[in-house]
C-alpha cells in the first residue's frame, strides 16, 4: 500500500438503523461490515449511543468477534462506555460528544473546556492499548488540548464545511470551512498529532478533504448507506423479480406435470 494512502473507515451505524426501524434482523451491520471489508474499506467505525438508537451490544461483540478490519468504536465518555469499551478492546476508540453541553459551536467535542474530565477516559484507554482519537473542530485551541490531553489522534468534524458545499456550492462559507479543515490538518501534523476527518462526506465533497495531504484517514457511514439504496437497489430488485419469476415457473412447471 503507497505511503499517500487515505485510510477508509466505513461506519455501519444506520444499516442498523434501518434494522431498528422493524426489529429483528435484517439489515445486519455485520453483514454489511463484510461487505465493506471486501469492497476496500480499511476500517469499520461503530457508534454505541447511549439510547441505542442504531448499533446494540451484541452489534459490537460480533463485530470485533467477526470482522478482521480494525474497529473504531465512537463512544462518549461516559462509565458505560468505557466499561464497554475496556471490555472488547477494539483498536481505536473516539471519543464523541453525546450531550449539547460537551460540544463546541461547530459540533465537536470541547477538548478545551472538558479537559478535567476527558483526561481519566483517555488514560484508561490508552492504557488498555486502544489507540485513542477525539472527534474536535477545526480549531487550533482544541488541537492543542487534545494535544495535552496526550492522544495520538484526532478526527476533524467536517460538517460545518459539508453543510455548506451542499447549501452554496463554490461559496465563500465553503471555502472558509475548507481553509479552516486545511490549516487544522497541517496545525495537527505540526503537533504531532495523527489527523482523521469525517462527518457528512458525500460524492460531492469527499475530494478537497481527501486531498489534503496530512490527513490520514476519513469515516464515511450515512451517504454510503443512504446511496446504496441507489447504486445496489437496482440489483436487490432484479434479483426479487428473477426469484418470484423462478418461483412462479417451478410451481406452473410442477402442476403441469
Ligand atoms: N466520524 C465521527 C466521529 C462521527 O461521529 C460520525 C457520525 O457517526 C462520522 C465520522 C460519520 O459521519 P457520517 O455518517 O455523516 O458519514
Amino acid at each position: 500500500m503507497s505511503k499517500n494512502h487515505l485510510r477508509l473507515g466505513v461506519n455501519i451505524d444506520h444499516v442498523a438503523t434501518i434494522r431498528n426501524a422493524r426489529g429483528g434482523r435484517h439489515p445486519d451491520p455485520v453483514r454489511a461490515a463484510r461487505m465493506a471489508q471486501q469492497a476496500g474499506a480499511d476500517g469499520i467505525t461503530a457508534h454505541l449511543r447511549e439510547d441505542r438508537r442504531h448499533i446494540a451490544d451484541s452489534d459490537i461483540e460480533r463485530l470485533v468477534k467477526d470482522i478482521e478490519l480494525p474497529l473504531n468504536f465512537e463512544m462518549a465518555a461516559t462509565p458505560e462506555m468505557l466499561a464497554i469499551a475496556l471490555r472488547h478492546k477494539p483498536h481505536a476508540a473516539c471519543i464523541v460528544p453525546e450531550k449539547r453541553e460537551e460540544r463546541t459551536t461547530e459540533g465537536g467535542l470541547d477538548a478545551v473546556g472538558q479537559h478535567n474530565h476527558l483526561k481519566s477516559y483517555v488514560s484508561e484507554l490508552s492504557a488498555a492499548g486502544i489507540r485513542v482519537s477525539l472527534f474536535i473542530a477545526a480549531d487550533s485551541t482544541q488541537l492543542d488540548a487534545a494535544r495535552h490531553l496526550g492522544v495520538p489522534v484526532v478526527e476533524l468534524h467536517t460538517g460545518a464545511y459539508c453543510e455548506a458545499a451542499i447549501d452554496h456550492p463554490g461559496g465563500v462559507e465553503e471555502r472558509r470551512e475548507l481553509d479552516r479543515l486545511v490549516k487544522a490538518a497541517a496545525h495537527a501534523h505540526r503537533i504531532g498529532l495523527e489527523c482523521h476527518a469525517g462527518h457528512g462526506l458525500t460524492y460531492d465533497t469527499v475530494a478537497p478533504i481527501a486531498a489534503i495531504p496530512t490527513l490520514v484517514e476519513l469515516n464515511i457511514g450515512h451517504f454510503l448507506v443512504g446511496e446504496a439504496i441507489f447504486g445496489g437497489f437496482d440489483s436487490t430488485i432484479r434479483r426479487m423479480r428473477a426469484l418470484m419469476d423462478k418461483a412462479r415457473a417451478d410451481a406452473s412447471g410442477e402442476r403441469s406435470a
